[in-house]
């Protein structure tokens, strides 16, 4: 089997919000750069956000009140710098958007004028103002499908789609004698069945989050923690991957898979119910629907464990039917597709696996542990999202950090003139061709059944322990699996997501105690110390220290 050989300046793995706009902010260097996805270019949980971003974008509100906010969300854990830095860098990275072509909603009554605007802005739970800008209830496909128009236009972007990156390429696996370093990548080309190699003077880990990793999810099938093991398996540090965020309301229906009913809907008026039509959220929290994500999950878990209901309900019906038609156009339409019309009654939702907020451990330049590796988005871990991530802060993160992850790569590739070794090629001496995939499928079925029983909402030691039992025996037959088998992406994806959950029960069992997302059975209380959770490789790249997690 032939192996190709690329080479460019940099390399981005991940199609999303945050891996177009590092390439479009590193766009007028006279870099080449090159941009892997494992699917088509714009699919990832990017197109699929539908609430907002959060910025501090109105008179009337503040910094230092979305900065608070994220702080009370994020359960004492976020780091004050990174939140500082995302949340003031807000304002420039909307406009940056608007610039780049992204059509954010008006407040009613005003035109759209192309440059600037009353916009309106829609609250979620958490925040303190209405702070969250959108477009309509499809703010992810507005904005990613922006920034693929205005990437496919730039001359020195070769974009691979369809191409399944596998591993890193560091020091180590060439063996020279230089400091940790990240000289590529290796991916599938899953429709050519073939491996290639991709040299890089710099490379960025962009690929999204892993809450594939659990039986219910809000994502696309993307969302498989790849580059999170990736780094892992390269030598970097992996922080906080005990807090899941399970979005509380996703739609109830046998077919609907993962069909999120965004938080907007509740910030504008929608209310949880019980079967029976009773609210209950005042009993739970003073901002009752609108209380932090982590605690509106909860309260509705609890409440269908206690009255053994297969959901709750949420519904905005009591505003004008024009209104929710203007601002939820889309989730009216896939609610009406499973037989709800959300504008005369209420419909049924769960909470489902949303959110990654641990990964890659980096600081607010995207750096991680190994030299000119860089992780950006969803599948890093800043500081910024603490114990549970406020709402919209997400999108925000990409977008500030993809900022300033640029800026660092464009002074490292000025300052030194590294060339790329030359790279082996990957060996396929010594495997044949899968014999039995259904090995594979069953084993990815499986895994994420037990993540949602054993590592879900509401956490017991034991039940963590079933979960480590269980993931320890799939890696072998993973490890076994992939040794002796040709690589493709559903094997691929398989070994990173138990890579994960092996990460997340970890991370589970070393917090003994409750905070943010992390709820245990077995400590409730939360600590006075709030302290990350760090978890570090045997083969620990080390280089450079990131100073903002030695504390
Ligand atoms: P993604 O957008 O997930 O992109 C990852 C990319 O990496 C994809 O292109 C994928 O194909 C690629 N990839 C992954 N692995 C590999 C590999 N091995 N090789 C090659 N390519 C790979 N956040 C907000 O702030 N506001 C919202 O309103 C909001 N709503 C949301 C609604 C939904 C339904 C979901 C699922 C999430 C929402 N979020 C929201 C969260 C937010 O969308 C994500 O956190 C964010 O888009 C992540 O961006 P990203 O670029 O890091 O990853
Ligand atoms: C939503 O629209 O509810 C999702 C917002 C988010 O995840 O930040």
């Amino acid at each position: 089997m032939a192996t190709d050989n690329l080479i460019s300046d940099v390399l981005i793995i991940g199609g999303g919000v945050a891996g177009l706009s590092l390439a479009l902010r590193l766009a007028d260097e006279d870099l080449s750069i090159t941009i892997l996805s494992k699917s088509e270019l714009n699919e990832g949980s990017s197109l699929y956000a539908q609430g907002g971003i959060a910025a501090v974008l109105d008179d009337d509100d503040n910094f230092e009140a979305h900065i608070d906010d994220t702080h009370v969300a994020g359960a004492s854990l976020c780091k004050d710098k990174t939140v500082r830095k995302v949340v003031e860098g807000a304002p420039s990275a909307i406009n940056w958007l608007i610039k780049k072509g992204v059509k954010f909603t008006v407040s009613e009554g005003r035109e759209y004028d192309g440059q600037d605007g009353e916009y309106h802005l829609t609250k979620e739970g958490g925040h303190s103002h209405r702070r969250v800008i959108h477009a309509k209830d499809a703010t992810g496909r507005e904005v990613e499908t922006t920034l693929e128009e205005n990437v496919r236009q730039l001359p020195n972007v070769q974009i691979f789609e369809h191409h399944i990156a596998i591993d890193l390429i560091t020091s180590e696996k060439l063996r020279t004698n230089k400091s940790s370093r990240c000289f590529g990548a290796y991916a599938l080309d899953i429709k050519e069945k073939k491996v290639k190699t991709f040299g890089a003077r710099a490379v960025i880990l962009s690929t999204g989050g892993a809450s594939k990793a659990y039986l219910y999810s809000t994502n696309p099938d993307t969302s498989t923690g790849d580059g999170i093991a990736m780094a892992w398996r390269a030598g970097c540090r992996i922080a906080n991957m005990e807090f899941v965020q399970f979005h509380p309301t996703c739609l109830f229906h046998p077919y609907a898979k993962g069909s999120l009913i965004s938080e907007a809907v509740r910030g504008e008026g929608g209310l949880l119910k019980l079967p029976n039509g009773e609210r209950f959220m005042d009993a739970h929290h003073p901002q009752a629907e609108l209380a932090p994500r982590d605690i509106v999950a909860r309260a509705i878990d609890y409440e269908m464990k206690k009255g053994g209901f297969d959901s709750v309900y949420l519904d905005i019906s009591h505003r004008p039917k024009e209104f929710i038609l203007e601002h939820f156009p889309n989730i009216a339409a896939s609610c009406e597709k499973f037989g709800y019309d959300m504008t005369a009654g209420s419909i049924p939702v769960v909470p489902a696996a949303h959110y990654t907020c641990g990964g890659i451990l980096t600081d607010t330049k995207g750096r991680t542990d190994l030299k000119r590796l860089y992780a950006v988005g969803e599948s890093s871990c800043t500081g910024l999202h603490g114990a549970n991530r406020l709402a919209s802060n997400s999108l925000l993160e990409c977008l500030v950090i993809a900022k300033s992850a640029a800026k660092d790569i464009r002074k490292r590739l000025r300052k030194d003139d590294i060339t790329i070794p030359s790279l082996p090629k990957w060996d396929e001496s010594q495997v044949s061709n899968p014999d039995e995939q259904i090995v594979v499928s069953h084993n990815w079925d499986e895994l994420r059944r037990f993540m949602w029983d054993y590592v879900g909402i509401v956490r017991t030691d034991n039940r963590l322990k079933r979960a480590r039992n269980r993931v320890e025996l799939l890696q072998e037959e993973i490890i076994e699996y992939y040794g002796n088998f040709r690589v493709n992406n559903d094997l691929i994806e398989l070994r990173n997501l138990a890579t994960v959950a092996e990460l997340t029960i970890e991370c589970a069992l070393n917090r003994k105690e409750s905070r943010g997302l992390h709820y245990t059975l077995d400590y409730p209380e939360t600590r006075q110390l709030a302290r990350d959770n760090i978890l570090t490789p045997n083969n620990f790249a080390a280089h450079p220290p990131i100073r903002e997690w030695l504390a």
